[in-house]
């Protein structure tokens, strides 16, 4: 692949080279489905409707992984890693593209809840403080929220939701004060189907005290996503859902405002320097909340994913997803003795639903022995949401682009023969 110089890029550190011609060239034609299922190696074996727990990997992310497996194997870690500095840094160009922010914004992490972590730990909070969020916050975020309320005696709000199920903004405007320092969203939830009005929200905080972290883990790769236009100060994502990264990947966008009013939890040799014997200086960009020790392959891998989706383009992608989705939807819907419990007024690429008198559980497995791959959302994992709706547990359906309307109509058929 020839190597191209890219001109006028603002998210560009001068003399940087990408090597990648998708992201200059975003592609503007509608998916082309024969093409993204050929370069789907997975296509030919299962009909993958778990794409919110993890994707398909297409064979560029694939190729790119294994590739540095065996560079690794070949000459060792480190050298592997030097020679192929232009293909992992470009990681940090490839999200920063998506998320139309510099690469000094964005961290590499493990997975979205590290990134999350990082990013809420660092926030500071004393007795008195407010949180803000809703009942479609992920499980892990509430966890958080519950041992700094312990540890600090700050208090963690829920901001009722509105008739559609989403957050209600008037509430937000109403609950915002001076005393509220986070405001917390996710803005895909895992478990219900919706979209939040993260843009917005943005609009509702901007200017207020509060920092806004905003929980992508389900929309990066799904939706377009835009820091700019969302005003988030943190946002955090995992690789190996949406995006069809390699498992074990995520990052953390901090805007550059921002990085001054957090406190980073941890300190190591990437995120600090040690300037003399007593001394060290933090980073002076979002990589001080990074480790030094990284999966190189991985991280290679998620160059590739990211660069992947952009290809396609995010608005694309979006409509394929969500229109396959409400496709899967409203025909489950018409099927005597199954519920379909997805809110939102604008709805994401998850399908959730029951099956009158049968177990999730047992759904998903008769599912897996055609072949079709789902997963169920059980109430301990959505307390927030669930017991507030009265569910204990649902089937999770999700589509993706490389899906067709052809495993749609055997989802449903095969559903339909089950009750
Ligand atoms: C909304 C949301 N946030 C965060 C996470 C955690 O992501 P990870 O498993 O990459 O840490 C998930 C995982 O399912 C999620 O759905």
């Amino acid at each position: 692949m020839a190597l191209q110089t890219f001109k006028g890029d603002r998210h560009q550190p001068q003399g940087y080279i990408r090597t990648h011609p998708y992201l200059n060239a975003p592609n503007t034609m509608p998916i082309d489905l024969p093409l993204a299922r050929s370069l789907t190696p997975g296509c030919e074996h299962v009909v993958h409707f778990n794409n919110a727990g993890s994707s398909l990997m297409p064979r560029p992310v694939l190729d790119a992984v294994k590739e540095h497996l065996d560079l690794e194997a070949r000459i060792g870690g480190y050298e592997a890693a030097a020679l192929a500095t232009l293909k992992w840094e470009r990681a940090y160009d490839a999200i920063a593209t998506m998320l139309n922010c510099t690469r000094e914004e964005v961290a590499l992490m493990e997975n979205a809840s590290r990134a999350w972590e990082q990013a809420f730990h660092a926030v500071p909070l004393k007795s008195g403080d407010r949180i803000l969020t809703s009942h479609a916050e992920y499980v892990s975020n509430w966890l958080a929220f519950l041992l700094v309320k312990e540890r600090t005696g700050c208090s963690v709000e829920l901001v009722p939701d509105d008739e559609h199920g989403q957050i209600d903004l008037e509430a937000l405007r109403t609950m915002l004060d001076e005393r509220v320092k986070l405001v917390a969203i996710t803005h895909v939830p895992s478990s219900n189907g919706l979209i939040n009005p993260v843009e917005e929200i943005g609009a509702i905080i901007r200017g207020s005290n509060a920092l806004y972290l905003l929980d992508a883990c389900q929309s990066a790769g799904q939706l377009p996503l835009d820091v700019e236009r969302i005003g988030c100060d943190m946002l955090s994502a995992t690789g190996r859902k949406f995006l069809r990264g390699p498992r074990g990947t995520g990052f953390l966008y901090v805007r550059k405002s921002a990085l001054e009013k957090l406190d980073p939890v941890f300190i190591e040799h990437q995120s600090a320097t040690w300037e003399s014997l007593d001394h060290f200086a933090w980073r002076p960009d979002a990589r001080r909340f990074e480790t030094w020790e990284k999966s190189y392959a991985n991280v290679i891998g998620l160059a590739e994913a990211v660069a992947h989706a952009l290809h396609w383009g995010l608005d694309n992608i979006a409509e394929r997803v969500q229109g396959l989705a409400a496709d899967l939807r409203s025909q489950l819907g018409e099927l005597p003795g199954v519920t379909v419990h997805d809110l939102g007024l604008r709805k994401s690429g998850i399908v959730t639903f029951t099956v009158q008198g049968k177990d999730a559980m047992h759904i998903m497995e008769r599912l897996s022995e055609q072949r079709i791959n789902v997963t169920v959302a059980r109430k301990e994992i959505a307390r927030l949401d669930f017991e507030h709706r009265g569910l204990e547990q649902v089937v999770r359906a999700s589509t993706h682009y490389f899906n067709s309307q052809e495993e749609v109509e055997r989802f449903v058929k095969t559903v339909e023969g089950m009750r």
